[in-house]
């Protein structure tokens, strides 16, 4: 996931272009860049590193201009170096792009270009887009930008200069989101609001397919098609400017909604349905790393210790590997026996949570390879263990942890399929999958756009004293997470059980006054969670489902039903858990309860 700003204006764009990096670099920051129009010519300037470090570097003499774009980078194709951030260029650097997003038949276009002569600096997927726009450009830019919509495949947001056209940016968008900023004899272009609040007034956001022509006083849309399309503004609010909520009324909320596009951005930037494989070449472990590890300890605590739980499922039963999943702050009370051939994962999204690092620090100490599972690469945690394997969740700003956690599932499966793939495996699993993880985006989004099932089942346990929570499986840690999102935000006290466990004792609580959360979607443990729902109606206890669309039986042993589309089992508690999200958060709403910064807690937790 990366950034883009673009401006064209009256002002120098140099700082306004390195201004917007830096409020864009929460979406990646493993280096940055910046393309300036100048008598005739681009200026580039571009370098790994952070745009803090870089910027100083950059001469405003030399940069002079008041058109340009600006990126800030987080590496997919190729590591990240000087050739490979962007912009990105064609031989004559008559063409500079930024670009945000994955172009999925990258490989087959880098073919044809090669063939045709094209010699690449980079690895990059977007350097595919500069020589196909500049080679495509006969005078018209929007001619060109369209030939970029009929050939390439996937996901991107382009912001485009050429030499030939001093003052104008050229804006393209497929699948991944751009904004055109509209300001006073000035425009912009961004990845999201952040950069455009204080200068623009109002914003359009570009359509799909859609390319647009912006000069510092126009702005002119056009479709796949080349025809001019009308379009509408709307004005930048008061609540937008001061706390970047998006428009939504918490962070919870945004940060649940932006699930769908973070998923995906993980996916598909790791996944190369070209070759079949799983790519995770920064996490640094080897093939041969990978055949001989004998065990794998997750260790995390809260919401990541539930991620630990999923990930011991996944790395066992896809990988062969024997896997657990151990709270951090018992890890070293265990005195696990540890060495190389032990791969110790601490899970966190802070990176600083003092338990996850202590205990990560006695996996080194034991001499156990370890990798973190993070959110933010540059915390104490990714500074200590040997290699990073990044969620880009973006930033979470509310307490109660929702986007890291589908965000460190995914993460997890991906390792699995890798560690498979490493230690000899049929690849089985990953043609199984692909087509599932492809579709799970939009499987989430369909469970968001569900959300007034949601609050018709808040409604009624908004009054509860006490709620339990069940799951099987893959399912067990879903269970657990969506316990503990009720209790910390609605304070609601809940508990969150392996349904086996049921009847060796918490049944003991079931009535009516209790009502129960019961995962009972497709899949191998369908029909034994069912029986357990059966055990808890018996008794008369109140039951919310999460079931599969069009289950009927399953619908008539419930109170509520969450509906959730039919997905591939293994991928089930990244969908599964969305409803338990909504649920808890609407709960804590209408309690009246403060759902970002709930009481007692803190988004990170630096001590022991
Ligand atoms: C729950 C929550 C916490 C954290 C836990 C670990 O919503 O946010 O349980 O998951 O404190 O924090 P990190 O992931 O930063 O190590």
């Amino acid at each position: 996931m990366c950034g883009i700003i673009g401006y064209t204006g009256s002002s120098q764009a140099l700082p306004v272009l390195v201004q917007g990096i830096r409020l864009l670099s929460y979406r990646g920051y493993d280096s940055a860049g910046v393309s300036i129009w100048n008598d005739g010519s681009l200026r580039i300037r571009k370098d790994q590193g952070r745009i803090e470090d870089l910027a100083p570097r950059w001469n405003p003499d030399e940069l002079a201009g008041t058109a340009g774009i600006g990126h800030t980078r987080w590496a997919t194709h190729g590591v990240p170096n000087m050739p490979n951030a962007h912009p990105q260029h064609d031989a004559g650097e008559q063409v500079a792009v930024v670009h945000n997003g994955i172009l999925e038949n990258d490989l087959a276009l880098r073919e044809r270009l090669e063939g045709e002569g094209v010699v690449f600096a980079s690895d990059t997927d977007t350097e595919v887009f500069a020589h196909l726009f500049a080679r495509s450009f006969e005078g018209d830019a929007v001619a060109a930008a369209r030939s970029l919509l009929e050939t390439c495949h996937g996901a991107f947001a382009l912001a485009i200069q050429h030499a030939s056209l001093p003052s104008t940016l050229v804006a393209v968008r497929r699948g991944s989101p751009l904004l055109i900023g509209l300001g006073v004899r000035e425009n912009l272009v961004a990845s999201d609001l952040r950069p455009l609040v204080g200068r623009a007034d109002a914003v359009i956001e570009l359509g799909e397919d859609q390319i647009a022509l912006v000069t510092p006083d126009s702005v002119r849309l056009f479709g796949a098609d080349g025809g001019e399309v009308e379009y509408a503004t709307r004005p930048i609010d008061h609540s937008e400017r001061d706390i970047g909520k998006d428009g939504y009324p918490h962070f919870m909320l945004k940060e649940i909604h932006e699930q769908p596009d973070r998923i995906y951005e993980l996916i598909a930037s790791r996944v190369d349905a070209e070759r079949g494989a799983v790519r995770l070449d920064d996490v640094g472990i080897t093939d041969d790393q990978w055949r001989r590890f004998e065990r794998v300890d997750l260790i995390g605590c809260g919401t990541a210790f539930h991620a630990c739980l999923y990930g011991a499922y996944v790395l066992e039963s896809i990988a062969g590997i024997p896997a657990r999943a151990v709270m951090a702050h018992e890890y070293e009370a265990r005195a696990p026996r540890l060495n190389d051939r032990v791969l110790a994962i601490a899970l966190s999204q802070s990176g600083e949570t003092m338990d996850t690092k202590i205990a990560a620090q006695a996996a080194i100490d034991g001499g156990a390879h370890t990798l973190g599972v993070l959110n933010v690469r540059q915390s104490v945690i990714g500074r200590a263990v040997h290699g990073v394997l990044d969620i880009h969740a973006g930033p979470e700003v509310a307490v109660a942890s929702t986007k890291v956690y589908t965000q460190m599932l995914c993460a997890l499966l991906l390792l699995a399929l890798r560690a498979s793939q490493a230690r000899g495996g049929d690849g089985r699993h990953l043609q199984e999958l692909a087509p599932a993880l492809k579709r799970l985006p939009d499987d989430v989004r369909a469970v968001l756009g569900r959300f007034d099932g949601v609050r018709e089942a808040a409604r009624d346990v908004r009054r509860a004293g006490d709620m339990l929570f069940l799951g099987r499986g893959y399912d067990a840690g879903t269970a657990l997470e969506g316990a503990l999102k009720m209790k910390e935000i609605s304070y609601i006290h809940a508990e969150g059980y392996p349904a086996g466990e049921m009847k060796h004792g918490p049944i003991a609580l079931v009535s009516r006054e209790m009502p129960t959360v019961a995962i009972a979607t497709e899949g191998p443990t369908r029909d034994r969670m069912i029986g357990n729902v059966r055990e808890v109606r018996a008794r008369d206890g109140e039951i919310l489902l999460v079931a599969t669309d069009g289950d009927v039986d399953a619908e008539k042993l419930a109170d509520f039903v969450l509906w959730v589309p039919s997905v591939h089992p293994l991928i089930a508690p990244v969908v599964n858990v969305v409803p338990l999200q909504l649920l808890a958060y609407e709960t804590a709403r209408l309690r009246g309860c403060d759902v970002d910064q709930p009481r007692n807690l803190a988004k990170t937790v630096t001590v022991q």
